[in-house]
């Protein structure tokens, strides 16, 4: 089962490309405010940046790219800005769909869909569904989410289906609530704009995701700025809770670091 791949429990290939990056993409407002631009021209450019991401990330050979686009907080913004949003993302949907598919990416929404109108409900059905057999590249629209929301309607939804559970349950329990549970916990993090905080993006899955964080702000980030991330993830050494010692191709002559595969955390 995929869970099963969980990168808190095995160590990935650091070397490698991470297989799942998560970005907040933020600092679209200052992009616009630096050039005397409305905010929301801001958020139009945003939606190139992330064109262009998702471009190097499949050539790169990223399997999941998860971005957060609208936090549950986010509604807290002044009311024409949230129809812009709204309005860009309907109109991102419609037309970028049929491209998405071409490039055999597959496109998820995660969150609490409740509060979108029906239009934008539907698009969201829709670009799922014709995307659904896509294994380029799994695309995830974080929309209305926010990292507390998951966790509890994880729980909800769990105890909907097996109330007995009420006496005690294990995270694997829980975690196939989850709103990413078919994705293994994202290797990297990224968050542009220079603030240096995880604004309710992900708690439970960035656990033990490599935080990255730059000054570039959204509509300014590109393939270099890509690249320069990768390259700091390339240098970090993902111990999981172990020693140095123990990950694989350091044991010391005597065994002592040899790795012990069990997971994080405590076992019954
Ligand atoms: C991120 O950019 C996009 C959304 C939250 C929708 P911001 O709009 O937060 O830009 P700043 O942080 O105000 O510059
Ligand atoms: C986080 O950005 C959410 C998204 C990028 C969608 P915010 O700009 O809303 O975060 P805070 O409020 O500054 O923490
Ligand atoms: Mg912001």
């Amino acid at each position: 089962m995929a869970q099963s791949q969980s990168s808190t429990r095995t160590i990935p290939d650091i070397a490698s490309v991470p297989r799942h990056i998560a970005i907040i993409m933020d600092g679209n407002g200052r992009w616009a405010k630096q050039r005397f631009l409305p905010r929301v021209m801001g958020h139009q450019r945003g939606v190139e940046a992330l064109r262009e991401v998702v471009k190097s990330c499949r050539e790169l050979g990223v399997e999941y790219l998860t971005v957060f686009a609208f936090s549950s907080e986010n509604w807290r913004r002044p009311a024409e800005e949230v129809s812009f949003l709204m309005s860009l993302f309907l109109k991102m949907l419609e037309r970028e769909v049929a491209k998405l598919h071409e490039n055999n990416i597959r496109l998820k929404i995660i969150g609490d869909r409740g509060r979108f109108d029906d239009k934008l409900m539907q698009a969201m059905q829709h670009a799922e569904q014709l995307t659904a057999d896509n294994v380029g590249l799994t695309l995830t629209i974080a929309a209305n989410y926010g990292g507390r929301w998951d966790v509890m309607h994880a729980v909800q939804a769990m105890l909907r289906e097996h109330p007995q559970l009420a006496q005690g349950f294990a995270e694997e329990d829980l975690s196939p609530y989850l709103s990413m549970s078919d994705a293994p916990e994202p290797d990297l993090f990224i968050r542009t704009g220079g603030e240096q905080r995880i604004s309710n993006f992900m708690l439970w899955q960035l656990a033990y995701t490599e935080l990255y964080f730059t000054d570039v702000l959204w509509p300014a980030f590109g393939r270099e700025d890509l690249d320069a991330a990768i390259a700091s993830y390339q240098k970090r050494e993902r111990r999981f809770g172990r020693t140095s010692e123990q990950l694989p191709g350091k044991q010391s002559p005597d065994g002592q670091g040899k790795a012990n595969d069990h997971g994080a955390g405590f076992q019954k």
